[in-house]
């Protein structure tokens, strides 16, 4: 087993902390004013983070799935927002058109999102259907050619922002989950709208709101797999998307290391640094504890992907620790900080703030919490599917 970084997840790591430096000043003035700047996506897509462990066949950089991970965990590092953005568009609907896309797609779709040219989403959270996802209202009614959609998505990150969406929608209303179909829906069609969410209480530098679809025709071409293997399809997508959120709260927790590490050689109390002090060392151990087995967590998860095999439960499991912890290591950040910690003078409250909403997202604490209690009971099993995601190195890429 080699936990080592290649030179190239090296190479990845630098590439995005220069980008860091560059961006940093502009994220806290975003942040404080929760605005978005499109210039961020577009500086990501000319770095070629954006198509970074897509087949380079399709323009992508042809990188593993644990570069995937690093780049996660350094965006993160800068802010929330900027890994969100790449969960949503290589994770959850990228790497889901890599795995479930006919060529056709890959080509019109895959190999645009790779550039930046597109900005993907995902649309499966519906105002009464989160955790709950096989509850959904949408529908998609066939019709000569393709379908007609009908319905609204929420909570959605780049609502606003993305070009295409996958969008999960039923078939049949009366065949649970079998009755659920997946759909590349591109925003500039008619009856598509969107509207941004406003007063979060984090990632405010990032676009998050609702979709609408009224009335949408989706050419039958747009149809994404087989009809009825939506669930599946949006599972899966969850299985990379939450593979992302776990490694950028790695980087969050590296991040409240880093700065609690800072402060306390920097800050001193009864005549020394508070770094001295046996609580404040004892916060940062738990932090270093946190990041370090919340990494090699999702590095399993990493190392299972690039195999080409299910990793539905470590993922999960990976998702569950690594965004509890994050949260829980924010909040000693800014303890450490003290009264400081509590003002947008220093960085650790946009941690805190920031940490919460991946305990909530794409998949709750409380759900993950009880996916692994039913995997040791036996009474979930992680069983074969129509189609896995394509291990690595690519087979489109091999000469
Ligand atoms: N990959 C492929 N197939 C999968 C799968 C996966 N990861 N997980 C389950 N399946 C398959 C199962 O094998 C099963 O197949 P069969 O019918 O052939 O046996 C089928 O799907 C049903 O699976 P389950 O029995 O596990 O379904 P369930 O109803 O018990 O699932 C659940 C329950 C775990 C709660 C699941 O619904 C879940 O994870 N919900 C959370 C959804 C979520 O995370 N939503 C956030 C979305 S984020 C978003 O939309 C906003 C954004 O922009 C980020």
């Amino acid at each position: 087993m080699d936990f080592a970084l290649s030179e190239e997840h090296k190479m990845i790591q630098d590439l995005i902390r220069k980008f860091g430096t560059e961006v940093e000043d502009k994220i806290k003035e975003l942040d404080e004013k929760a605005e978005y700047d499109p210039n961020l996506i577009k500086r990501m897509g000319e770095l070629g983070i954006l198509g970074l462990c897509f087949p380079q066949k399709y323009n992508g950089g042809g990188f593993d799935y644990i570069s995937l991970a690093v780049a996660s965990e350094e965006l993160e590092k800068i802010d929330t927002s900027l890994r969100v953005a790449v969960s949503v568009h290589i994770g959850l609907s990228g790497l889901g058109i890599l795995q479930w896309g006919n060529e056709e797609q890959k080509l019109k779709y895959l190999s645009k999102m790779a550039t930046g040219e597109l900005i993907g989403g995902f649309g499966l959270t519906e105002p009464n259907a989160g955790t709950d996802a096989v509850n959904q209202q949408t529908t998609a009614r066939k019709v000569e050619g393709g379908y007609i959609l009908n319905g609204e998505k929420t909570w959605i990150s780049l609502a606003d922002v993305a070009d295409i969406f996958l969008v999960f929608a039923k078939t049949d209303t009366t065949k649970g989950h079998d009755g659920i179909s997946a759909f590349i829906v591109e925003r500039s069609w008619e009856g598509f709208s969107s509207s941004p969410i406003h007063g979060k209480m984090g990632i405010r530098a990032g676009n998050t709101g609702s979709f609408a679809m009224e009335n949408v025709f989706v050419p039958e071409e747009n149809l994404l797999g087989e009809e009825g293997q939506g669930f599946k399809i949006a599972m899966s997508c969850l299985d990379n998307g939450r593979y992302t959120v776990a490694a950028g709260a790695v980087g969050l927790t590296q991040a409240c290391i880093d700065a609690s590490v800072k402060y306390a050689k920097e800050r001193e109390t009864f005549g020394v640094p508070i770094g001295d002090h046996q609580l404040v060392q004892r916060m940062i151990g738990h932090m270093v504890l946190k990041a370090e087995a919340g990494r090699l967590l999702v590095y399993r998860a990493g190392y299972l992907k690039n195999q080409g095999k299910r990793n539905t439960r470590e993922t999960a499991l990976a998702k569950w620790y690594a965004t509890q912890s994050s949260f829980e290591a924010a909040s000693d950040a800014v303890q450490i900080y003290g009264a400081y910690g509590y003002s947008n003078e220093y960085p650790v409250e946009r941690y805190l703030r920031n940490a919460k909403g991946a305990v909530i997202y794409e998949g709750t604490r409380e759900i993950l919490e009880v996916m692994q209690g039913q995997y040791a009971l036996g009474y979930r099993k992680d069983k074969p599917i129509p189609r896995d995601l394509p291990g690595w190195p690519f087979e489109e890429d091999a000469e």
